[in-house]
């Protein structure tokens, strides 16, 4: 039985099998419309979404399946008092794969040790987020034809923001990546990212305050929200809530060819008039995951002969 916990749970050779088969999808869509016919997809949502439960549920049906689950801890037994383990123990019982998102980091590896079928963690915490990463590979994919060679700057809450931890996890693995690390110094990517992903990678790096400088080196910038919800205090957050807003300005000197990314929600981080730019992929990206997510889900299927 594989899980996908985190992005290094999967080879580059898996990553390249999965970005394939979901260029395969996105080519030849009724070849996949009835693959998984008869299976069902549990979400365990115990934390709010919209992109990545919609995605995995659009996912499945498009593949033929179906769809149970909740969207809130509220509304699940674990408000009153049931474990994490016990719950996904159950499930296994009524669902043949089982995405989860929880506030606990770890919260999605310990259910693997329970679960009687495959577990993907849909983000726990501010730990990782690894379809949102294999959403995000899919887009550099389909927008540069590469991995290698690029320059890519992440934005914002680079502290709390997962997508950029498991992003920073995955792109490091490729050649000559250099990353613009953009934050202010409270929320620069914790040290673990650069300890023991960055370094042993030999992957260079830069932290900076602002973004305007570094704006013409940039293959990809990746823009991300200050996140609220793992603020101690209102008050931390607010001080940090309008740190960078991404407007026309300050894209013009950034290189015809970049790729402005975002895991959204956005707040207020990239001014809507970028959204007619062109180079603004953040739309494109989240319609990418519903195609990486079908693909995950044949994969891992697969792989626990259930498909
Ligand atoms: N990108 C992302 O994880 O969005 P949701 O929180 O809406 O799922």
């Amino acid at each position: 039985m594989r899980h996908l916990l985190d992005t290094t749970d999967l080879t580059l050779s898996e990553i390249d099998d999965m970005i394939e088969l979901a260029m395969d999808i996105i080519n030849s869509p009724d070849k996949y419309a009835h693959i998984c016919s008869g299976k069902k997809l549990a979400t365990l949502f115990f934390e709010p979404s919209t992109r990545t439960r919609l995605s995995f549920e659009a996912a499945m049906m498009e593949l033929g399946g179906n769809v149970l689950g909740f969207s809130e801890a509220a509304s699940s037994s674990a408000s009153k008092g049931e474990s994490v383990e016990d719950t996904v123990r159950m499930v296994s019982c009524y669902a043949d794969i089982i995405a989860m998102r929880h506030p606990l980091e770890g919260a999605p590896r310990v259910a693997s040790t329970k679960a009687l079928v495959p577990i993907i963690n849909a983000g726990d915490g501010g730990h990782a987020h690894p379809t949102q990463t294999l959403t995000d590979l899919l887009t550099i994919y389909r927008e540069k034809g590469t991995f290698d060679n690029l320059t890519v700057g992440l934005c914002g809450d680079l502290k709390f923001g997962r997508t950029v931890h498991s992003l920073i996890k995955a792109m490091s693995r490729y050649n000559n990546v250099r990353f613009v690390l953009i934050s202010p110094k409270e929320l620069t990517v914790p040290e673990y990212i650069k300890t023991d992903v960055l370094d042993p990678s030999g992957a260079e790096y830069v932290e900076v305050e602002k973004m305007e400088a570094v704006m013409p080196d940039l293959d990809i910038l990746y823009m991300t929200r200050i996140q609220r919800e793992r603020f101690f205090s209102e008050e931390e957050y607010l001080k940090h809530k309008d740190a960078f807003i991404l407007d026309t300005d300050k894209l013009a000197n950034a290189k015809e060819s970049l790729t402005i990314m975002h895991p959204l929600p956005r707040v207020n981080e990239i001014s809507t008039a970028v959204d007619d730019d062109p180079r603004a992929k953040y739309f494109v990206q989240a319609l990418n995951g519903k195609y990486i997510r079908m693909s995950l889900i044949i994969t891992l299927l697969k792989w626990g002969e259930l498909l």
